[in-house]
């Protein structure tokens, strides 16, 4: 998170050994997997109407049918039988549970997720559940979205019905994944749903998000049977480096609003002052309401980390032509309120199919970075993982540039624990190829291929890999 000179190093290790205790799991989430859009009474979240809206997502994909998993979990959990996975970690569709948003629960909904979590644990595969991974029923948005206080509290009476009916089962909650994409994304950049592309709204739903979080976990500890249920979140840490002499400026900015705005109030109870200054033009934060940080600020047992790639930074000196590449869909809106003069280069590669550079130093780095600032609090890489274009040949896949990313991280993460940072486990993004957002079906990130035409799941030889890391516990040849 700070700035480094170590550039890419090899990170090809072969052979190293992880502890018994060190969690192996893979992640998927709702949206991008179930498909069974309007079925058994799910209502419309943001991401159908914006998905569904001309001009969003590449080739105009939709969420519709994705992976059909919602008919297919079956199979798809027998998948993960087989490749051995230790946990695995999926979303809960809110619109599923509530199609309104609030009020009125649909027992279908619910159901389905209490048959997903008896499939899991029948086989062996620990449960963890992420309450909100961005498909926010649409009925809300039309409300306010997270612009809109009320929303934090309809999110903690769902996780409240959620909690009560599979809070004998799931071993990990999670509440928000990525709350930054949620907030810059949906409502800075508008490169995600639901679109919009206010600088206020965007910091709005930062802290009705953070809100949110500290709501739930309050709900979800009052609810909860299982005794030793865990709590978490999943941030998207941005790894910043510098360029040259104005990148410490750009550097800080970017880690207030990317990586304080968050762990800021949710493990130190507060925001970072800087963040409040930089952003002073567009609001005076009078939306944190007395008490809110308090509410915000709950012990978690793990903090989920997911990391792709770093990012480079400097200030933008006005006249040169302006690069933009911090690896997210450039629509015209920006993510960064306040901090649009900062200048995102164009980094090293070598590149995923994402246009993302590939840079295990900087899980290690940002693991390291998490343990100094944050000493008791235990790490879980909740996604990690690479895009390839890939195809099936023979009824295989090969995909040896995914299957590298996977060696060379799970290298970076070895590294990590060896210099002392309590990380408990790794979770591959993604167990399946699915609806990767605004890029739609053009991105496979699965370990598992999907023909969409057909729904045939291929193991890729990344899973392949993965499937002898889980069985020997140690980095295969
Ligand atoms: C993360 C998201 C996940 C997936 C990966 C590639 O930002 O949490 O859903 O799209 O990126």
């Amino acid at each position: 998170m700070t700035e480094t000179t170590t550039g890419s190093k090899d990170y090809r290790d072969s052979g190293l050994e992880f502890p018994a205790d060190f969690l192996f799991g893979s992640a998927t989430a709702s949206y991008q997997i179930e498909g069974a859009a309007t079925e058994d009474g799910r209502g419309p979240s943001i991401w159908d109407t914006f998905s569904h809206t001309p001009g969003k997502i590449v080739n105009g994909d939709t969420g519709d049918v994705a992976d059909d998993h919602y008919h297919r979990w079956e199979s798809d959990l027998d998948l993960m039988k087989e490749l051995g996975l230790e946990a695995y970690r999926f979303s809960i569709a809110w619109p599923r549970i509530q199609p309104d948003g609030s009020g009125r629960v649909n027992e279908a909904g619910l159901a389905f997720y209490s048959r997903l979590v008896d499939g899991l644990l029948e086989r062996g595969i620990r449960p963890v559940a992420t309450l909100y991974h961005w498909d926010l029923p649409q009925a809300l948005e039309d409300a306010g979205g997270w612009t809109n206080r009320e929303t934090a509290y309809r999110f903690a009476e769902y996780a409240a019905v959620v909690g009560e009916a599979l809070g004998d089962r799931v071993h990990t909650w999670t509440t928000l994944n990525e709350p930054w994409c949620s907030a810059y994304l949906g409502y800075g950049s508008g490169a995600h749903a639901p679109g919009r592309t206010e600088p206020l709204a965007a910091l709005q739903a930062v802290h009705h998000l953070n809100l949110a979080h500290g709501l739930a976990l309050q709900e979800l500890r009052r609810v909860v049977t299982k005794a030793d249920a865990e709590y978490s979140v999943t941030l998207n840490f941005h790894v910043i480096r510098g360029h040259d002499d104005s990148s410490p400026e750009a550097i800080r900015r970017i880690d207030a609003l990317a990586n304080r705005a968050f762990t800021g109030p949710m493990l130190r109870g507060e925001y970072p002052a800087d963040l409040l200054e930089d952003t002073a033009a567009i609001t005076d934060w009078s939306f944190v309401q007395p008490g809110d940080l308090d509410v915000i600020r709950q012990p978690i047992d793990v903090l989920g980390v997911n990391y792709y790639s770093t990012v480079t930074v400097k200030m933008w000196d006005g006249e040169s032509p302006r690069q933009n590449a911090d690896g997210h869909k450039d629509v015209g809106g920006s993510p960064w309120p306040g901090s649009t003069d900062v200048e995102f280069l164009v980094q090293e590669g070598p590149y995923t199919a994402m246009g993302w550079n590939i840079a295990p130093d900087g899980l290690e780095e940002l693991l390291v970075s998490l343990s100094e600032q944050f000493p008791e609090q235990p790490l879980m890489i909740t996604e990690n993982g690479a895009a390839f274009d890939d195809v099936v040949e023979d009824g295989r896949v090969h995909d040896p540039e995914r299957l590298d990313y996977l060696r060379r991280h799970f290298t970076a993460a070895h590294r990590a624990k060896q210099r002392g940072v309590d990380l408990r486990g790794y979770f591959v993004w993604s167990l399946l190829d699915n609806f990767e957002w605004g890029y739609g079906y053009t991105k496979r990130f699965g370990i598992v291929h999907v023909d969409y035409d057909t729904q045939v799941r291929t193991v890729k030889d990344s899973g392949r890999f993965y499937q002898e890391l889980i069985r020997t516990r140690r980095l295969p040849e």
